[in-house]
This record gives C-alpha cells, structure tokens and sequence, in this order.
C-alpha cells in the first residue's frame, strides 16, 4: 500500500471507530425503543406526531432548514399551516426547499431569509429583518449545526462549533425574544423554543463548558467541542425556561436530541470521498439501523407543535419523551437545585462575580469524580457539582454579546 492509501485507510479506520462506538452507544439506548407518554416511538415520523394538528396561524423560524432534518421540519410545519421562515446561509439551496415544498403544498407559506450562525452579525441582520418585517414569532426552531470539524474559528474569530451551535442560537433568541413576549400575548398562544441538541451533551468536556479555553487549538477535541456546545443548547433551553417561569411569560423552552440520522452532518467526519464504495456501503448499512428524516424531525416537529406538551417547559426530549419522566436527567438539570447558582446562568454571562461558585477544584476531587464517566458527572450529580470547575473570568467571551 502506497503511504498515502495508508493513511486513508488509518484515517478510515479511526473515523470507523467512533462511529461505530457511537452507534453501539445509541443502540444501547432501551429507553429510545420504548412507546413513551406520548404513545409515539422512535420510529414515528413528523407527520403522525403532528397529525390532525391545525397549525395555521402560527409563524415559525427554523434555522439550518436547508439540509437533512431542518428541511423535513420546515415541510412538515408547512404542511400543517405554519408560515415557515427557515434561516439558511446558503439562499440559493433555501430556494430550493422552499420550491420543492410548495411543490408538494401548494398552499404552504415558506420564505428563506439569510442566516450565517458563525457570524454575529449576520444573527444581527437577520434579526433585525425579521423584527421589522412585522411578522409575528410563534416558534424558534434552534435547528442548524455542525459536528466535530477540524479546529477552526468563526467571523468572530470563536471556535467554530460553540459559535455555530450555542452562541449564533443564543444570541438569536435574545434578539427575537421581544417579538416573540409580543405574539404570545397579543394572541394568547403559547411561544415555543426549541433547541435540537443531541445526546453528545452529556459527553463535553471534563470540566464540561470550557469558559476560559473557548479558543484553546492545543486542548481541542472535535467530538467534545461538540459536546460541549450541545451541552450548552441544553442549558440555554433550561435558562430560558426558568427565566420565563420567573416573568410569567407564555413561551415554553424545550431541548432534544432528534436520533441518529444520515445527514450532512457528518461530512466533517471522514476523509473517505463520496463515490469511495466502502463508504457507499457504509452508508447504505446505516441507513438500514439509522432513523431517516421523517422519523429525525418527529420530536421537533412533536415538542413544536403537538398539544401534549402544552405547557412543558425546561425538559429534554428524546425519541418524543422527556428525558426526565423516564429516567436519567440531562446533566444540570436537577430541579432541587435551581435556587443555587446553575450552570445555565453562568453560561448566560450574567453572574461573572461568583468569586466563591467558580473556584477550581484540586485534582484529586476532580479524578475522582472523572471515574462516573467521560463527563465526569452521573445522572444524580447537582447543577453546583458539575459547575464547580468553571472559572467566571471566561465568562467574558459571553459578555461580548
Ligand atoms: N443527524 C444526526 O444524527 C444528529 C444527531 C444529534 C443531533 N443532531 C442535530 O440536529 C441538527 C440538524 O442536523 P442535521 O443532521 O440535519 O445536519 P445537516 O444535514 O448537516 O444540517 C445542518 C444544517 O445546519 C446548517 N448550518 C451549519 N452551519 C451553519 C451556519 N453557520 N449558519 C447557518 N446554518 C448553518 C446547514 O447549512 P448548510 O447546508 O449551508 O451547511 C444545514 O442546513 C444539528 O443541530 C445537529 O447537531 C443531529
């Protein structure tokens, strides 16, 4: 073998590996194949979670609407009379979806606006085109997002994963929210956001959300930067939701994970090229145990739009259940604890002086608890526990917003 095949083949390999182990490790997931509370599977699609839903009226972004589960979302809400404006950096492909979906509806109300998330101006822009088109907000679907590339930094000169996945989403629902306080009142209808995270939040990295090394090259991991930014999609979700329990705003905040799905997701994650028939084969046999679109977007589409979550506000969804009606919590997530200082709100840069909250541990603390597992928290460790190694100084890079 030439060193070049050599080292595709290693690459291969590697990347193999931890799609596989990431496969076994949702397989695993008994819980994903039982019919939860909602009487749905994880086999059911967008279409029977919503169905005999009547949506018209309602207004929704989607962003990331121009790939994978994001366009199966928008056509669905479509399909159920929600006016669809899917946040897309690419327009081009948004125009696309947007004709392939009144194609299929002819009466869907669809319309692509232009969205960079890695860029907080582009958030700025379209958030301002938004608020002053006059449209009402009813649903913020926090869709798009990038998995474990290369070490890379944003516009903004931010790692690129946290300013896609958690940072972009952040600061676009804090520009809406005003919109969306306004509709839920004005029409006395519940305000929905949702968060499509993923079960990766509870693999971050040991100290779980890296305040202080946001940008560090040399610490990078791809697979815990994502899990650290989905941990932070998770908490974003929960911070609203205490935030609006606390106002009494009608707005519901929500996270999931959508299941394991062939998409574009993963292009960052092999070297293989796309006609390489070992990576044809690959896929194939994954699209045979994988979930495909229709069943990816059910849980968005169901905690978007179905009334059984009327009123459900701070859970994580998966598979159409709340993570925590049926068993492990999502990590920061324990209710006794929202009266101490939760790593949510830290993340939301708005306490940085809790010298006392932030100070670091020894190591010996922090190998003991790393044995739990690869976050080094279990399901019953509290909201200070997990947070106690953040350093409120990196808090910083959230104030900058
Ligand atoms: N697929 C899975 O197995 C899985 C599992 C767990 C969680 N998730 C989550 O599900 C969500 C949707 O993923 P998917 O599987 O549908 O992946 P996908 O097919 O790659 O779609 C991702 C979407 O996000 C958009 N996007 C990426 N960077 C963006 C940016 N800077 N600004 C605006 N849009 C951007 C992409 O736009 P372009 O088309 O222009 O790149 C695309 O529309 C993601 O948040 C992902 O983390 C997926």
């Amino acid at each position: 073998m030439e060193s070049n095949n050599i080292h595709q083949w290693i690459k291969f390999k590697r990347w193999r590996m931890e799609f596989l182990a990431y496969l076994e490790w949702e397989n695993s997931r008994d819980y994903g194949k039982m019919k939860g509370s909602s009487g749905f599977s994880s086999s059911s699609t967008a279409e029977e979670v919503t169905h005999g839903v009547d949506a018209s009226g309602l207004t929704a972004i989607v962003t990331g609407a121009s790939s994978g589960i994001g366009i199966e979302t928008a056509r669905v809400l479509a399909l159920r009379g929600v006016h669809v404006i899917m946040g897309v950096r690419n327009m081009a492909a948004g125009r696309d979806v947007k004709e392939a979906i009144v194609k299929e509806i002819p009466s869907a109300k669809v319309d692509a606006m232009e969205l960079d998330l890695s860029s907080l101006v582009s958030v700025r822009n379209f958030a301002s085109d938004f608020n002053s088109s006059g449209h009402p907000l009813n649903l913020l679907i926090n869709n798009a997002g990038i998995m474990a590339p290369p070490f890379m930094l944003s516009k903004d000169n931010l790692e690129l994963q946290f300013a896609t996945n958690y940072l972009g989403h952040f600061l676009l629902a804090n520009l809406l929210l005003d919109t969306m306080k306004k509709t839920a009142r004005e029409s006395n209808r519940e305000g929905r956001i949702i968060n499509v995270s993923s079960e990766f939040h509870r693999y971050p990295y040991p100290e779980g959300i890296r305040f202080d090394k946001i940008n560090d090259q040399s610490g990078y991991k791809k697979f815990q930067a994502y899990g650290q930014s989905k941990l932070a999609n998770v908490l974003h979700a929960n911070e609203l939701m205490r935030r609006f329990k606390e106002d009494g705003v009608n707005i519901t905040a929500n996270s999931l994970h959508p299941g394991v799905i062939a998409t574009n997701l993963f292009r960052h994650n092999t070297s293989l090229a796309d006609d390489n028939p070992i990576r044809v084969f690959l896929e194939s046999a994954a699209r045979l145990v994988l979930k495909n679109v229709q069943q990816g977007a059910a849980t968005t589409c169901y905690v978007a739009l179905n009334p059984q979550v009327k009123g459900v506000s701070g859970e994580y969804f998966s598979d159409l259940v709340s993570m925590d009606r049926t068993g492990p919590l999502a990590l920061a997530r324990n209710r006794n604890e929202m009266d101490k200082p939760p790593l949510s709100t830290d993340l939301w840069g708005v306490q940085p002086q809790r010298k006392g909250f932030c100070r670091r541990c020894g190591n010996d603390k922090r190998e003991k608890l790393s044995k739990k597992g690869a976050p080094g928290f279990s399901a019953s460790s509290t909201a200070a526990k997990v947070a106690q190694w953040i350093d409120g100084s990196g808090l910083t890079v959230l104030r900058t917003l």
